[in-house]
């Protein structure tokens, strides 16, 4: 693209776009990337730069951009059935999708709900948690306990279970009550179980649902977990007759190991929400629930869940995520997941001395690493050190917006072992240059 052609998209997004967790102000002052396309790990500039997608762009790309066989699947899907309702009719990929969704989920999870994204995932588990417990004569379990660091997204169902301070502070005056327990990444997982079980327990008949992110709180900068957290948590919910709700929205297919990050605690939730990379790169979610959930639904008409979005269950979506489930399968994704994972904790491992890196942790294909504010500075999410590691990055080629002072690794599970290389190189000089 030539450069006065690109000058002016920049100028007509200044004018007219109004981008996600963005201020005006800074972004006016940014000089933008202007991506015109993408391949496999990597993003390509109008002016011909290329960049590593560090974080696989917004943690959906799990299988790279502009996967083949994706990309055929949403080609054939799109000559012959691009949208119908889901009300009152089926059809082949939602069908099969939903058994084959069954199939490789924790076991139980017998019915598939499709939902536009991730918060619509979760706004529907929340309603399906309310009125499942009344039609089962609970009425009176209305409440969540969700953990502090959480995010489940931003509709205000959503936003209401989440524990991120700087995203709940705008809309306080409108979001539902919840029961806030400590995040089991912090302080020690077993007391943090202590914490959430005194909660619990305390009006153990009006819990509705606990919901948490399984094993790793994304957004709260990668924080991870004990999988015995998990595991107890499962035990609990069961013993008070309350529903487990795990978001795998963004630990789901493969980031963290296995498949689902639950797997490594063993559980089995009553209800899922699965997102992101389920459809990569159609926007999808669904909830997987038991039949024990969905048997609650059952009855007269008006015991149906009363609940739908206009494009759920679409078919160019589902017909990917089919395809998506089949390229796991026939390119042993999770085995390349185990076989690089060891790369990323080693490079995040090597930051831990740095005098300003306060914490690294990894797991599966996520490396984070805490730089500590800078002195009289904004801290957490809206820290500038892990900004300047994303300048020093760009400048090498790589996308590496950081979740404020935590700077991250997150990258296409296909990645190829030398651009990966690259990838943590480019980190751990830039955490290195910020000092
Ligand atoms: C764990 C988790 N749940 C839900 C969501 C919301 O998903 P979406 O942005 O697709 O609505 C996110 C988004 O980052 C997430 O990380």
């Amino acid at each position: 693209m030539q450069p006065a052609a690109r000058a002016e998209l920049v100028a007509l997004d200044r004018r007219h776009v109004w981008h996600p967790y963005t201020s005006a102000d800074v972004w006016e002052q940014t000089e933008p990337l202007v991506i015109t396309r993408a391949d496999g790990a990597r993003l390509f500039d109008a002016d011909g730069t290329s960049y590593l997608d560090g974080n696989a762009s917004w943690w959906t790309a799990s299988l790279g951009h502009g996967h083949p066989r994706v990309l055929r699947a949403l080609a054939a899907q799109a000559s012959t059935l691009a949208h119908c309702a889901l009300a009152g009719i089926t059809h082949e990929p939602a069908a099969r999708l939903a058994a084959e969704l069954s199939a490789v989920a924790p076991s139980g999870l017998n019915r598939v709900f499709y939902t536009d994204n991730g918060s619509t995932a979760i706004e529907c588990a929340v309603k399906m948690a309310i009125q499942a417990h009344a039609q089962r004569g609970e009425p009176q379990r209305t409440r969540f306990v969700a953990l502090d660091g959480a995010f489940h997204g931003d509709t205000v169902g959503a936003a209401s279970l989440g524990g991120v301070e700087v995203f709940r502070r705008p809309f306080a005056g409108v979001l539902f009550d919840c029961v806030r327990a400590p995040s089991p990444a912090e302080g020690g997982h077993a007391r943090a179980f202590e914490a959430i079980e005194a909660l619990v327990r305390d009006d153990p008949g009006s819990v509705a649902a606990v919901v948490v992110e399984p094993i790793v709180q994304g957004a709260a900068g990668m924080q991870i977990y004990a999988p015995d957290y998990l595991k107890a948590l499962a035990a609990l919910t069961r013993d008070v007759g309350a529903l487990l709700v795990v978001d795998e929205v963004f630990t789901g297919f493969g980031r963290t190991g296995p498949m689902w990050a639950t797997e490594h605690a063993g559980v089995s939730p009553d209800l899922m929400c699965v997102g992101k990379a389920l459809a990569y790169p159609i926007p999808m979610g669904a909830v997987l629930a038991t039949d024990a959930v969905f048997d609650a639904f059952r009855g007269p008409k008006d015991r149906a869940l009363m609940y739908g979005h206009t494009f759920c269950g679409n078919p160019l979506g589902a017909a990917i995520a089919r395809e998506v489930l089949a390229v796991y399968r026939d390119e042993a994704v999770l085995a390349g997941v185990a076989a690089k994972a060891p790369a990323i904790a080693q490079a995040v491992a090597s930051l831990g001395a740095e005098p300003h890196v306060t914490g690294t942790r990894s797991l599966g294909m996520i490396g984070a690493v805490d730089l500590r504010p800078d002195a009289g500075g904004a801290s957490g999410y809206l820290g500038a050190r892990g900004w300047r590691v994303f300048e020093h990055a760009r400048r090498r080629g790589v996308y590496l917006r950081p979740l404020g002072d935590t700077v991250y690794v997150c990258p296409p599970l296909t990645i190829g072992a030398g651009d990966l290389d690259t990838l943590l190189e480019v980190m751990c000089d830039g955490v290195r240059a910020v000092a």
